[in-house]
């Protein structure tokens, strides 16, 4: 896994450096908040390494010159030295701690005000982007703004302060050398950065092929049915040979620039710093410069020398982060829903009677302009109803009851509940009063009590044994042995679909819905469940309006109503016995479909 982040970090888009972006870095500050003052002190600690690590080299020459003097001098340098030692340790202690301490504090902001904003995004934004791409926003971008406000920016201001201070400090050592100095090695350094970085993009390049080559084997490996069945191993493995081959030549190539990077570094830049040091002598032989200033003078070059190159780097990944900003940034600015994000208040709202109004609903998903799902559709509840909806699948029967729940907004006609548009009513409000049984559902990683809690966090424990129990949850729950704590998914106990099931029945039974929806909740079940979610949805659906979404025809024949959605319309309307005696009707046919294939 660690692994894997750093080569998200190497793919992560940069953004340029310009007014625009480092105003949305510093909008990114705002997150620290009351902490800002730990920032500056950060700042002057790190101004202090910045100070006492070029102290360094003039130390060094001091040290030698004193050599040539008395014993006292040497003593005094000593001093100074382990002076300037301790000061440099206490410095970089507190900047780094501060830093640290800043920015986990405002990557705990942002963190946090990210994942509200995104969890309260509508349904067409997160359904149109990938969750991996999402949840990376929160990770990968996080983590990438964290290393740079922990460590590049530091680096990027101290290596500022050694080259600038550096430079300042070759010169009041020896203006000749320094100009000699000026004249070779930046441009020797530039090259190098230059140099290295095609390096660095060419070995991505070979990462990437064998990357390249290693999908090659894994989709292989999980097709390998079909591989073998079509007896094409032989062209696989040509396939592979090919790649293999690609990355073979990709990576002598690169390993020839490296040969030659390695060679233009022993030849130039050493090269470079032994001819300055071949001058530094000749000065030095001519009486125009001391033994210590000499080494002085090339420990301050070889500090500017590094720190230029070093700065690249951070230079790199001060971009990578704002690109990183701007994501982030975009997620938090996203318009989210109105939802109350006060966890109490829904026990105050009235409870809804139940009935519900659909009126010439036209929809079509915000992703898929193009294709319209729902063409004017227009049903109605009254409270205490049960409606059934029947239609092929990809008819819209899921898409209608999502516009039920506002997670989709219709593009004409309304949706009314107890008379009054739905979206004249909180958000909140409107979703408290609904609760549904999907096909499939999906547990949280936690224990059992924890899932049946979702529909009432406030439930006491008798209230969740009694809707376990009328969910027909409760035998196969009390028979774990850590009965309601005994954890589900991934980690934990695995369940089949029709317990799944019975425990979001037993999650809806405990919000006490006025309106229910069943999305073909018994369609993936065998029979033997198949009766006993049946059973505990009859209970559920008791004293509510419900909207039953069904395959299986028999379960509905009971309904006030049933609907034929076909082609985005309502179809065909009635009780079954209306309807199993239409001529040449949708829902007869359905119905001596389904019959056959019980008697068969
Ligand atoms: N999130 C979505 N974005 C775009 N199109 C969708 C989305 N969900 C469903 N659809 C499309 O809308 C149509 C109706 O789907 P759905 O309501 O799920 O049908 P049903 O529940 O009747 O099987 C299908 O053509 C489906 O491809
Ligand atoms: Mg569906």
């Amino acid at each position: 896994m660690a692994r894997r982040d750093r080569t998200e970090k190497v793919d992560m888009p940069r953004a340029k450096l310009s007014r625009q972006s480092i105003r949305k870095g510093l909008q990114l500050f705002s997150y620290i908040g009351s902490n800002k003052w730990k920032f500056y002190l950060g700042l002057f600690f790190l101004a202090g390494t910045g100070a006492t690590a070029l102290a360094f080299p003039t130390m060094i020459g001091e040290i030698l010159k004193a050599a040539d003097a008395d014993w006292s001098q040497l003593v005094k340098w000593g001093w100074i030295i382990l002076g300037v030692f301790v000061a440099q340790t206490v410095f970089s202690y507190f900047r780094i701690y501060l830093f640290v301490d800043v920015t986990e504090r405002m990557l705990e902001a942002i963190r946090k005000a990210t994942y509200e904003n995104m969890i309260k995004l509508n349904m067409s934004y997160l359904t149109q982007r990938r969750a991996g791409e999402l949840s990376s926003r929160i990770s990968a971008d996080i983590s990438q703004i964290q290393d740079t406000f922990t460590t590049n920016i530091a680096e990027f201001l101290r290596q500022t302060i050694i080259i600038i201070g550096g430079i300042i400090l070759l010169f009041t050592t020896s203006v000749k050398l320094a100009l000699a100095m000026l004249i070779i090695i930046p441009p020797l350094a530039i090259l190098t950065v230059i140099f290295g970085y095609f390096v660095r993009k060419k070995s991505k390049g070979v990462q990437d092929q064998v990357a390249d080559s290693n999908t090659i084997v894994d989709e292989t490996l999980q097709g390998i049915h079909n591989v073998k069945a079509f007896a094409n191993e032989y062209y696989e493995v040509f396939r592979y040979g090919k790649s293999t081959g690609e990355v073979r030549k990709k990576a002598i190539q690169v390993g020839r620039m490296r040969a030659a990077f390695a060679s233009f570094i022993i030849f130039g830049l050493f090269g470079g710093i032994v001819a300055l040091i071949f001058y530094g002598a000749y000065l030095k032989q001519q009486g125009l410069m001391e033994y210590g200033d000499l080494v002085q003078f090339m420990l301050y070059t070889v500090f500017v020398g590094g720190s230029i190159g070093g700065i690249a780097e951070q230079y790199n990944q001060i971009q990578k982060t704002l690109g990183a900003t701007d994501r982030v940034l975009e997620l938090l600015n996203e318009d989210a829903e109105l939802v109350d994000m006060d966890g109490d208040r829904r026990k105050s709202y009235p409870r809804f009677r139940g009935s519900f109004q659909f009126e010439k609903v036209e929809f079509a998903y915000p992703s898929r302009p193009e294709v319209t799902v729902l063409k004017g559709v227009s049903l109605e509840a009254k409270a205490g109803e049960k409606i059934a909806l029947v239609g092929q699948s990809g008819s819209g029967k899921t898409t209608l009851s999502s516009l039920l729940f506002r997670f989709y907004d219709p593009q004409s006609g309304s949706i009314k509940i107890d008379g009054k548009d739905i979206r004249e009513y909180p958000l909140t409000y409107l979703r408290s009063q609904m609760a549904i049984v999907p096909q499939d559902v999906v547990l949280f990683g936690g224990s059992i009590r924890e899932n049946i809690l979702y529909g009432k966090p406030e439930a006491s424990e008798e209230e969740i044994i009694e809707a376990a129990k009328k969910a027909n949850a409760w035998n196969f729950i009390s028979q774990f042995p850590e009965g309601l704590d005994a954890i589900v998914g991934d980690r934990g106990i695995k369940l089949s679909g029709g317990q799944r099931q019975r425990i979001a029945i037993a999650r809806a039974i405990l919000k006490d819905p006025s309106i229910l929806i069943l999305d073909e909740a018994t369609s993936s079940l065998d029979s033997e469940s198949e009766a006993l979610v049946q059973e505990a949805l009859e209970k559920l659906m008791k004293g509510r309006t419900s909207l039953v979404i069904a395959h299986r025809l028999s379960t509905i024949r009971n309904a006030d109503h049933i609907l034929v959605l076909q082609d985005g319309e309502i179809h065909e309307s009635g009780t079954h016995e209306q309807l199993i005696t239409r001529e040449n009707g949708i829902y007869k046919k359905l119905n001596s479909m389904q019959s056959d294939v019980l008697i068969s």
